[in-house]
């Protein structure tokens, strides 16, 4: 299963958590008529919160190690996802310190309360939610952009550089980038296959299109499946990788 399914599956039910920590609020402090016993209302509520604290860390933790590890690019959705998870964390430890210590602030806890529901809203929907729609529900590769971007690259053509520089530059980028996931000098799989003989043969590894310059560029920008995106990487860029990968 891929990491980006897990998180999702993860993520949803967070949101499930959030309604079932909405639920227990309303109705231990928003009825007049109490329907339920609210000291077991009270004792839900706090171990709902307790998991989501740890599901919270476990997913925090899936999204940093990934971005230290392939050093990916903050898009603007990202940047959004993180700016709604800091401050999730940020106003638990108000709410939990307003409950336990700050008592007479207690008055603000609900507000609060409801505020780190609707931002978790947004930040599973800046992930999960965006990963759901754009693979159809997990069905479907991640490669929205193709057509858009087979266009753009068919008109320009990837030109292989042979020149030492240009390798030289390729196989720096390539330690940085792609080693992590993939053996430039093999054909066995780490995280994906190996790229021995990548431009050599037939058909690419993994999407079995054939093994153009032009259909590892459009790799780069709009992946195939779980691979992520490399779209901000500069031609240049893209054009010494694939030198390098020529070399293979
Ligand atoms: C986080 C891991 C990861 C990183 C980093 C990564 N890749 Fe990949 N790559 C994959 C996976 C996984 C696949 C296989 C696609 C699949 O089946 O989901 C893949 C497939 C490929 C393929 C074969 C595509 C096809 O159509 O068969 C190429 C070429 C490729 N990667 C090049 C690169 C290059 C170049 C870099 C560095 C700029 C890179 N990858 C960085 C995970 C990664």
């Amino acid at each position: 299963m891929s990491i980006f399914l897990i998180k999702t599956i993860l993520s949803i039910v967070l949101l499930l958590i959030t309604f079932v920590a909405m639920f227990t609020m309303f109705e231990a402090l928003g009825r007049s008529e109490k329907r339920f016993n609210i000291t077991k209302l009270i004792k839900i509520h706090r171990f709902n919160g307790r998991i989501f604290f740890l599901l919270y860390l476990i997913i925090a933790y899936f999204c940093i190690d990934f971005m230290v590890k392939t050093k990916t690019e903050l898009s603007p959705r990202i940047t959004f996802h993180a700016v709604f998870a800091l401050t999730i964390i940020v106003l638990l430890f108000l709410k939990v310190s307003f409950v336990r210590i700050y008592k007479q602030f207690y008055g603000q806890v609900k507000t609060i309360g409801l505020l780190i529901a609707l931002i978790t809203f947004g930040m599973v929907g800046t992930s999960g939610g965006y990963y759901l729609i754009i693979t159809h529900f997990g069905t479907e590769k991640t490669s929205y952009k193709v057509a858009e971007l087979k266009e753009e690259i068919s008109q320009k053509g990837i030109i292989v550089q042979t020149d030492t520089e240009s390798i030289k530059k390729g196989k720096e980028l390539y330690e940085n980038k792609c080693s992590f996931c993939h053996n430039p000098y093999g054909t066995d799989t780490i995280v994906g296959p190996g790229h021995k003989d990548v431009l050599k043969n037939q058909t690419l590894p993994s999407s079995k299109k054939p093994a153009t310059p032009d259909n590892i560029a459009t790799q780069l920008k709009s992946p195939y499946k779980d691979m992520p995106s490399f779209s901000y990487l500069s031609e240049d860029d893209v054009q010494n990788i694939i030198a390098f990968l020529n070399t293979l």
